[in-house]
């Protein structure tokens, strides 16, 4: 089965990023938008993984969210991989607390990396994906939408787990079953 870990979004952001995704849709050409349920932070692609080592898996993931602390985001501004010019995935933006967005998926790539799951070559580039180009697309006025969202707060949330996810892919899109949850360290008072 297919596999990934992400964090999940609260209703209050993805309701907001939802109409987001209804004012960028009008005219920017053959993207595949994001349902708002769909919409998570993904944190690390696993691939396809055997069924028997998902428990495995997500001892690894306690163990690693266990020492992390939670932590904040805000969605803020949109843009797009790779280029303006060609862009593949629009997305928004993380700001916040990035420097433990990024702890927190060293921390789970280490904790993997035993069961044989490649650490991550590049940096980690957190976003949520919005949308991803199924043909041409209009890159003026996504350019002009980027320009536009400059700064835009979309809203923020905490984040106090990871989630290992399934992801079967269908005609109709992804479907994606929580597996496991992995709390991360709630920090004293
Ligand atoms: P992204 O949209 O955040 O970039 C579930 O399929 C998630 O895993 C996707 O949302 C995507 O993350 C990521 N993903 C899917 N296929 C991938 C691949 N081949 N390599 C890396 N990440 C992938």
């Amino acid at each position: 089965m297919r596999a990934f870990i992400a964090l999940e979004l609260s209703a209050q952001l993805r309701s907001e990023l939802g109409r987001l995704v209804e004012r960028l849709r009008p005219g920017l050409g053959k993207v595949g938008w994001v349902k708002p349920d769909k919409m998570h932070l993904t944190l690390k692609f696993l691939g396809e993984i055997d069924e028997g080592r998902a428990d495995l898996i997500a001892e690894g993931l306690r163990q690693a969210c266990g020492r992390l602390p939670q932590f904040s985001f805000e969605a803020v501004g949109i843009g797009c991989f790779p280029s303006a010019r060609r862009p593949r995935v629009v997305w928004a933006g993380i700001e916040g607390e990035i420097e433990r967005a990024r702890e927190l998926q060293r921390g789970v790539d280490a904790a993997l990396a035993p069961l044989g799951f490649e650490p991550e070559g590049r940096p980690f580039s957190p976003h949520i994906t919005l949308g991803r180009a199924r043909g041409p697309v209009r890159s003026d006025l996504l350019e002009a939408a980027i320009d536009g969202h400059k700064g835009v707060r979309f809203g923020g949330q905490r984040v106090t787990e990871a989630v290992l996810m399934r992801s079967r892919l269908r005609p109709g899109g992804p479907i994606y079953t929580p597996l496991a949850r992995a709390e991360l360290r709630a920090i004293e008072a």
